[in-house]
């Protein structure tokens, strides 16, 4: 009875999930989705505890463990979501991401901890008695393939998502040696050799070869990452969290549990597909981003190749154009969030709509530090979803819009993106904002942006700079368009 009552449970969790994957890709239903999809975790979760029994009719037991383990991880979680500033969203989703490799991996220990001498041989049971003479070859390989995958990928994923992490939040910087990328090659070369001999050749539960596989693992996740430059972060974790996913996937194969194998699998297909849209959004392929250090190198070239006086804009100019405009297309960036302007933005929104200014936002895929970072952002604020276009949209828009305002973008309207093919971000689609009759862009200085480059748009005569921190300068042009 409780088997069945279970394995509907399972079904209900792993429908939810899917559900609420569903809803996220809907800024309007993504809250929901969220909500729908744990919640059918936290069901997975408590039926496992109460209604779960082994083959001899055992209930799981360690209550007391288990709840306090429950505890202190949802009051920590929950402070942690609560407290985290949105731009630092990619550290926080690295480290929880790390958490889970680390359960993937620790489930693969207890599991093989099952497997070796310390349960079965020490109470006089071989590997035989587990796995019947008949059957124990392909039992075993089958079983132990995926005892090591889970160690392998978990492992690489909890060791490469702390770096990610430490990166993210300065603790660390980028460290790389000559002869690194071959170093990490032989490394995972070893590793996949080891385990492979391990589950195939060797058949034995050997504790050593076991914890070698870890600790090598747990290495090569840091050489992995460590190299990567900090700004390319987001495709990495992007790609830990689709490792994570499917080293929880063997958790689930290892304990037939559905619901566990469907989320991770959701979890890693997810992340792979959107580690593949942001590599496509940058123009640049997966390798190029693992071995390529875009913003380091990038940094390292930034001489400038662009030459010319910029034109700079007052507050009641901006104000004026801004006013006197039919179309006016807000272009949100990174600077945007630092700023944390994006109520103050959509106030001057409102304003210039009450004046009859049609008001749109060009949203960039890779706008800011991490995907959907825009919308999550201007989400915040209440900005009506339908006024977002995204890239294709907003560039057939900028030829007849009148105003466009920039607020903390650089590199997805650089136009060397498309002019210059010995640009770094040469090939990236852009948001052709220079197509528009004219261009304000705010920011705080000529300092170039991620990719450390210069941006020739500020040099082109209609771009008009108007420089200070994103939030002042919206109050201040909201102020002035009020008086005029
Ligand atoms: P960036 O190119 O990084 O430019 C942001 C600009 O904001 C800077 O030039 C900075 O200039 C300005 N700024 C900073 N603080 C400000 C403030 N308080 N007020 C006003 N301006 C401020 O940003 P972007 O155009 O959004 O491009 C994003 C970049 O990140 C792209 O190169 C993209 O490839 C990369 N990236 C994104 C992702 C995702 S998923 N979003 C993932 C990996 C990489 P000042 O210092 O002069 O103010």
């Amino acid at each position: 009875m409780a088997f069945s009552v279970l394995t509907i449970i399972y079904l209900l969790a792993s429908v939810s999930f899917i559900t609420g994957l569903k809803m996220l890709s809907n800024p309007s239903t993504a809250r929901r989705g969220n909500l729908i999809a744990a919640a059918g975790m936290a069901l997975a979760i408590f039926g496992t505890i109460f209604l779960y029994t082994d083959d001899t009719g055992t209930k799981l037991g360690n209550y007391s463990w288990i709840f306090a383990a429950l505890f202190i991880g949802s009051v920590v979680g929950t402070m942690a979501a609560r407290k985290v500033k949105m731009t630092a969203m990619p550290e926080m989703v690295s480290l929880f991401n790390g958490m889970g490799g680390a359960c993937a991996a620790l489930i693969s220990i207890v599991e093989f901890n099952h497997l070796s001498h310390e349960i079965y041989q020490s109470a006089g049971i071989t590997l035989n008695d587990i796995f019947p003479a008949s059957a124990s070859y392909s039992a075993w390989f089958s079983e132990m393939a995926i005892i090591l995958a889970g160690l392998v990928i978990g492992a690489i994923s909890f060791a490469g998502s702390m770096i990610a992490w430490a990166k993210l939040n300065g603790r660390i910087n980028d460290f790389s040696f000559k002869g690194q990328h071959i170093f990490n090659i032989v490394l995972f070369v070893v590793v996949l050799g080891l385990a492979g001999w391990m589950a195939g050749v060797y058949q034995n539960a050997n504790n050593m070869v076991f914890y070698l596989i870890l600790v090598l693992s747990l290495l090569y996740g840091v050489f992995f990452v460590l190299p990567i430059g900090g700004a390319d972060m987001p495709v990495v974790i992007s790609l830990l969290n689709s490792f994570t996913g499917v080293a929880a996937a063997c958790g689930g194969f290892l304990y037939n549990n559905k619901a566990m194998l469907t989320g991770g699998i959701l979890v890693g297909a997810a992340g792979t597909l959107l580690t593949i849209l942001m590599c496509k959004a940058m123009n640049r392929s997966l390798l190029n981003v693992l071995i390529g250090s875009f913003g380091a190198s990038a940094a390292g070239t930034a001489k400038s190749q662009v030459q010319g006086n910029f034109k700079e804009i007052n507050l009641s100019d901006a104000a004026i154009l801004l006013s006197y405009a039919n179309r006016v297309m807000i272009v949100p960036g990174y600077g945007l969030a630092v700023a944390q302007a994006q109520h103050s933005c959509h106030e001057l929104e409102k304003l210039l709509a009450s004046r009859g200014v049609d008001v749109k936002y060009a949203i960039h895929p890779v706008a800011g530090r991490m995907p959907g970072h825009m919308n999550v952002l201007l989400a915040e604020a209440d900005v009506a979803y339908e006024q977002l276009h995204e890239m294709e949209e907003a560039n057939e828009e900028f030829p007849t819009t009148d105003v466009v305002l920039v607020l903390g973008a650089n590199d997805v309207v650089n136009p060397a993106a498309k002019s210059d093919p010995g640009s770094p971000i040469y090939g990236m689609p852009i948001l052709e904002v220079e197509l528009a009759k004219t261009c304000i862009v705010n920011k705080r200085s000529m300092k170039p942006g991620y990719a450390g480059i210069e941006n020739e748009l500020f040099f082109r005569p209609r771009t008009s700079m108007l420089f200070g921190d994103a939030k002042k300068v919206l109050q201040d042009l909201t102020a002035e368009i009020k008086n005029l």
